[in-house]
């Protein structure tokens, strides 16, 4: 059974519990380590919980849940290794697990979105990673401006 991590801030509790039970449903084994009540807590804690927990490795990818998406992964975007999208679509969702190969997607608990966020995880997870050279190299390059 694959693995993934929901983690999230005080901004997307409902959001991130129909995201647990979604995963779930798919026959993942998920570990959730985002805050379960309205309570404050600080987004940049969690995305380095969640991240750092990831890193360790078994895990297919994670999800991240802040208000908007934005602050949560913003955050998760400065941790070496990560590369956290924050899609606007099932379009984007899928792109960006094809040509960034992104190992986080983010979402936002007060977003009104076009379209359902479970179905933009879903086009996340239904879609392969290119392997096409042009995107393994920029992949490459977006990865090496963490050393810069
Ligand atoms: C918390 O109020 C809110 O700022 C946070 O969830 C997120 O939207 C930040 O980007």
């Amino acid at each position: 059974m694959s693995k993934v991590i929901v983690a999230n801030d005080h901004g997307a509790v409902e959001l991130s519990a129909s995201i647990v039970d979604y995963l779930k449903s798919l026959g993942y084994e998920v570990d959730w380590l985002g805050t379960k009540t309205e309570d404050s807590v600080d987004y940049p804690d969690v995305a380095k919980l969640a991240c750092k927990k990831f890193l360790q490795g078994g895990y297919e990818f994670g999800v991240l849940c802040c208000g908007t998406g934005i602050g949560i992964s913003i955050s998760a975007n400065k941790i070496k290794g990560i590369r956290c999208a924050l899609p606007q679509n099932c379009y984007a969702a899928r792109m960006t697990k094809e040509h960034n190969h992104a190992n986080f997607i983010a979402f936002g608990g007060r977003i009104d979105y076009p379209e359902d966020p479970l179905k933009m995880l879903k086009a996340y997870i239904d879609q392969e990673p290119s392997t096409e050279p042009r995107h393994l190299n920029r992949i490459t390059k977006m990865m090496a401006l963490e050393n810069d």
